[in-house]
């Protein structure tokens, strides 16, 4: 969850830390601290607070030195303040860490070592692990051994780094389950959570795996395993450029990702879509053609947004390629013992391919002898390589926590992988040359729903003080009824559900009074008139209708009687009408925690990029 950055080299470490804090920042931001080692001493700072309050300390600090880390947290266990801020120390205030994952037997540990008369000031699993390796340092005298050795005791997971001014020239490095990437620059070494915060000094990389650690010195930089053997690794090159990771005079990077989704579209289908034969080339899938050929099953997984695509591609699997489909959670699949054989397909969907739960669901599948593939936006990311073969998103770095464009690329990719798994089967050329010219109209069909943004603005003003949403839909719009009311929740802290139409009168429908918004996806299609008598029953009961309708269809009538108030998408086919139909409630959702003034980026208690469990 946390972000971590670790730097050494000619630079003052002090500016590179907090520039790649700010980077990182979108993984954790209760609290952030650095640690430097100033004239051989280690010197640390903390505080609690987003990443500004840590910036007015050290704008008033004059510290110089050329090595050091730091740490921006997303609190898992022990409350967001300044002790429980990372660094950690051990007892001797010599040797200091940076931890990202869950120290599962820190309870054990803690009772040891308390029982040896060591102490603790914070209540983390960090601190303990800290504490563990200075009193393993004690009979070692050996920085590198006495992390390595005290991390083959460690159940759960570590990003971790470490430095100390007993060895002051070099950072110990190790992971397991949780993400570190190391930066190889000019007489400089860069290691973080993530590469965002490397690509300013360079793009060759090195990802160790799990259970492997990285010594690294001003000059040079070894790989070992945690059973100390020394490895060989090679390089990498970034796939990123400096100014994706600007706003580009937008407010917010979630308006900026909102708005970059006709770009995005284009870039997740240029070059895979064959227009004259209506078939799909996923060069990434070239090696498991056969298996997927001989697909008896196909599981999608993920969390959060990843989720709700996964819901998605499952309607337009079984559509297109006839081939039954499985949605399942990640955090659920990996727990409950599946039944899989060896001709199912698991498929993980994640924008940061780091989602721990994600990543485990994946090594489940592997033990039992599926073919793994990763949807996957971040390259060389740990699903991307965990699994057999994938596609990638190539959506570019998504830096807002609420998903945007990453989950629209996410359905065009499964759209592309149902389209090139349904020709393999029973759709004809006909039918594929007529999708893949539709989808290849996206772009400009998404820029015209961006053109909205300013009357979408005005619904989202009426109603920003509402305090209750609902939104409905069916067929392909209910996962993304379920992707709308999430992206509210998520930025304006608005409670709100997403329901199939349906089924609202199972329940929700005691609800609904005049105070209750509902935002209805009424789009054209086979059961639009289903629809309809779905949004009768929420008149009835005097809710609000906001709905979101296909321009031209014959039906909008109804609508127009109905409705307060109605946002129109342009027509497309039923399949493709999801990557469409959830622009809408994406910008809704941003004018509305707009006019609330919440932190849009950064919405308080999430992540980015959970790789905790
Ligand atoms: C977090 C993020 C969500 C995201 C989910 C899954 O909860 O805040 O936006 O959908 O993780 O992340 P992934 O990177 O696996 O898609």
């Amino acid at each position: 969850m946390c972000g971590i950055i670790g730097y050494i080299g000619n630079r003052n470490a002090i500016d590179v830390l907090m520039h790649g804090l700010k980077r990182v920042e979108y993984r954790g931001y209760d609290s952030a601290g650095i640690s430097i080692i100033e004239n051989n001493k280690l010197v640390t700072i903390k505080k609690s607070g987003k990443l500004t309050e840590l910036y007015k300390v050290i704008s008033h600090s004059n510290h110089f030195s050329n090595i050091g880390f730091g740490h921006t947290r997303w609190a898992t266990h022990g409350e967001p303040n300044d002790i429980n801020a990372h660094p950690h120390l051990d007892n001797s205030g010599k040797i200091s860490i940076v931890h990202n994952g869950i120290i599962e037997n820190c309870a054990i540990l803690k009772d040891l070592l308390l029982k040896q008369g060591y102490t603790f000031k914070s209540e983390t699993d960090t601190e303990v692990l800290a504490v563990y390796i200075g009193s393993i340092y004690e009979k070692t005298k050996d920085l590198t051994e006495a992390t390595r050795l005290a991390l083959s005791n460690i159940v759960g997971t570590f990003g971790l780094l470490v430095i100390s001014e007993y060895e002051p020239d070099k950072i110990v490095g190790a992971r397991r389950g949780s993400p570190l990437v190391l930066g190889i620059g000019q007489n400089e070494y860069i290691l973080a959570s993530d590469q965002t915060a490397i690509v300013d000094y360079t793009k060759r990389v090195i990802y160790p795996d799990d259970d492997e650690m990285v010594i690294v010195t001003k000059d040079n930089y070894i790989l070992k395993t945690l059973d100390n053997i020394e490895i060989n690794k090679k390089e990498s090159t970034i796939d990123l450029e400096l100014k994706q990771l600007e706003k580009k005079g937008f407010e917010h990077f979630m308006l900026k990702e909102i708005f970059e989704q006709g770009e995005t579209i284009e870039n997740a289908t240029r070059g895979r879509m064959i227009f004259d034969t209506g078939n799909i080339k996923l060069g990434g899938l070239t090696e498991v053609t056969d298996k997927l050929r001989k697909a008896r099953r196909i599981i999608l997984t993920g969390c959060g947004t990843s989720w709700h695509s996964a819901l998605v591609g499952e309607y337009m699997i079984e559509s297109l390629a006839g081939i039954p489909v499985e949605v399942e959670y990640a955090s659920e699949f990996r727990y409950r013992n599946p039944i899989l054989s060896e001709e199912d397909i698991v498929i993980a969907i994640s924008q940061s391919g780091e989602t721990a739960d994600t990543l485990e669901a994946i090594r489940e599948a592997k033990r039992k002898g599926c073919t793994t593939l990763g949807i996957v936006n971040i390259v060389g990311s740990s699903i991307a390589r965990a699994t057999d073969a994938g596609v990638y998103l190539h959506a570019g770095p998504e830096i807002g926590v609420a998903s945007t464009k990453a989950f629209t690329s996410q359905i065009t990719i499964l759209l592309l992988l149902a389209l090139y798994l349904g020709r393999m089967n029973n759709i004809s050329q006909m039918d594929g040359i007529r999708i893949v010219n539709e989808i290849k109209l996206l772009p400009k069909k998404i820029n015209t729903i961006l053109q909205q943004a300013p009357s979408i603005q005005k619904i989202a003003k009426q109603y920003a003080n509402s305090p209750n949403f609902l939104y409905l839909g069916r067929g392909y719009n209910y996962p993304i009824a379920l992707e709308g009311a999430l992206k509210l929740k998520e930025i304006s802290y608005v409670h709100a559900e997403g329901y199939p139409a349906a089924e609202m009168k199972h329940g929700p429908l005691a609800l609904i009074d005049e105070n209750m918004p509902v935002v209805v996806l009424a789009t054209k299609d086979d059961i639009f008139d289903k629809l309809c008598s779905n949004i009768e029953e929420v008149k009835a009961r005097k809710g609000k209708i906001i709905a979101i309708a296909t321009e031209g269809n014959t039906g909008n009538k109804v609508l127009e009687d109905k409705a307060e108030h109605i946002i129109y998408i342009p027509e497309t086919s039923n399949i493709i009408t999801p990557i469409l139909s959830i622009i809408p409630l994406q910008l809704l959702a941003y004018y509305i925690a707009l006019e609330r003034g919440t932190e849009i980026d950064t919405p308080r208690h999430l992540a980015k990029s959970v790789t905790v469990e």
